[in-house]
């Protein structure tokens, strides 16, 4: 079994005496997240277009079993019982993604009523049931057909998607508090651009920093595009953020974890909250590169377009040593990319605070996937997903009690749904999806986050 999740079965974990009566502040934003391509299904209705994922997908070989999207947790039918899941749970936020090819079905145009009339509904529904809205543009299911002009190499979908948000502002923005531009800009680069194993499945080095300045440049537009509506609600960006640690005390690796830490956080970090890229990436990346090639005349300015808060997301850290290779140095979960190490969740939030000043950070997504069974009792016995989220909602104080003005925090996931590659084989959620069935059930980490939150703390 996957470390993390072992934990012995029966009665939730020891209370750990230094975990006892934790308090968060007044109002914190306990919560949960998806994502549109991971939950909905639906994929041929109501006019929704095809996006990279459905093409990816449905690619032989590219995703574990074959499993694509089509029906996933058929959120998209069963959207008011999952509301009322999340009410029973007593969730406070709730953060999802709109489907940009359920707006703009090629990815331009006129936008799509019964596609905006879908997350009205969603959005109302969370309204009454006292929920609030957390809301991301972006989260990687790009419109097929603007990929076959190009996608996120070609600088114009920076500029569709400017256009793609403003017709969702226009439908839904001013009853969204909360809204997120792209999510984890840097796992497009990676997973899609540099190793190929997300859509499109590209693997070019050059193109994928092009890609990401374009994202970068997607982002400022859709701020933009949002303080162009004069709507009064907030955004910001969600970025996926890896603490970079040396794996040994040699100068080499000093230096290795630092060049590692401007490619994983400072590229996106740097550029919306100071202006400028970091010299070390861009040095290392080459005046020749196609991104350095591709930064205009003003487009640092449009990036670093005023945000309200940051969207943290924290799973693992990484180690690295002189010669630039990552180790592993903590029990790794049933998703082999992540190592379980809560404090690197007090290092990112502080860092953040320390090196950009106190901007407001919500944690918008963090969890372990976990071999979760229904047992005969129709139970569902995740106790290391317990151990898991109460250890890092512990760093997640300490952080908030050293300074971090940190404000809610999303667990991944509400629901199992498809993870990417790994299509239905990893499960993450609170709550249990049996597919045949679709029947959802509560698992004992979903009964112990209920606990959480009506005691504002562990
Ligand atoms: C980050 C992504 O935003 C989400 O889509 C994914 O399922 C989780 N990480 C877990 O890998």
């Amino acid at each position: 079994m996957a470390a993390g999740c072992d934990t012995p079965k029966g009665g939730d974990p020891a209370p750990d005496p230094a975990t006892e009566r934790l308090r968060f502040p007044h109002d914190f934003g306990w919560g949960a997240a998806t994502s549109a391509y991971q939950i909905e299904g639906a994929a041929k209705e109501d006019g929704r277009g095809e996006s990279v994922w459905d093409t990816f997908s449905h690619t032989p070989g590219r995703t574990h079993n074959g499993d694509t999207g089509d029906v996933a947790a058929d959120h998209y039918h069963r959207w008011a019982d999952d509301l009322d899941l999340m009410r029973d749970l007593g969730l406070r936020s709730y953060r999802f993604s709109v489907s940009w090819p359920r707006i703009q079905a090629d990815g331009t145009g006129k936008p799509n009523q019964r596609g905006l009339d879908f997350y009205k509904r969603l959005v109302d529904g969370l309204h009454e049931r006292g929920i609030a809205p957390m809301v991301t543009l972006f989260h990687w299911d790009l419109p097929q057909a603007l990929q076959d002009e190009g996608g996120w190499e070609n600088r114009d979908t920076a500029h569709r998607f400017a256009d793609y948000a403003d017709a969702v502002f226009r439908g839904i923005g001013d009853q969204v508090p909360v809204w997120l531009t792209i999510n984890e800009p840097k796992t497009v680069v990676q997973n899609g651009y540099l190793w190929g194993h997300h859509a499109p499945g590209r693997q070019d080095a050059d193109a994928a920093y092009l890609v990401a300045h374009h994202l970068q440049l997607a982002h400022g537009l859709a701020v933009r595009a949002l303080r162009a509506t004069g709507y009064d609600t907030r955004i910001g960006p969600a970025l996926n953020l890896h603490p970079c640690y040396p794996a040994d005390d040699s100068p080499a690796a000093a230096s290795a974890a630092t060049l590692h830490d401007g490619y994983e956080n400072r590229l996106y970090l740097d550029s919306i909250l100071t202006g400028a890229y970091p010299a070390d990436v861009l040095a290392d990346l080459g005046p020749d590169s196609r991104m350095v090639r591709g930064i205009h005349d003003g487009d640092l300015g449009i990036i670093s377009s005023p945000v309200d808060l940051l969207a943290v997301q924290y799973y693992t850290p990484l180690y690295l040593t002189g010669n630039g290779n990552t180790v592993t140095r903590w029990p790794t979960s049933e998703a082999d990319w992540q190592q379980i190490y809560p404090q690197g969740m007090y290092d990112t939030l502080t860092r953040v605070t320390r090196d950009y000043g106190p901007i407001p950070i919500t944690v918008t997504e963090n969890g372990l996937p976990c071999p979760d069974t229904l047992g005969p009792d129709g139970t569902v016995d995740d106790a290391g997903r317990i151990a898991f989220l109460r250890d890092h909602f512990t760093a997640a104080h300490r952080a908030i009690a050293d300074g971090v003005p940190l404000e809610s925090y999303h667990v991944w996931s509400l629901l199992d749904n498809f993870e990417w590659a790994e299509g239905y084989d990893q499960r993450w959620g609170l709550v249990y999806v049996d597919y045949p069935t679709q029947r959802r059930v509560l698992k004992r980490s979903a009964h112990w986050y209920r606990q959480v939150i009506r005691d504002n703390g562990l």
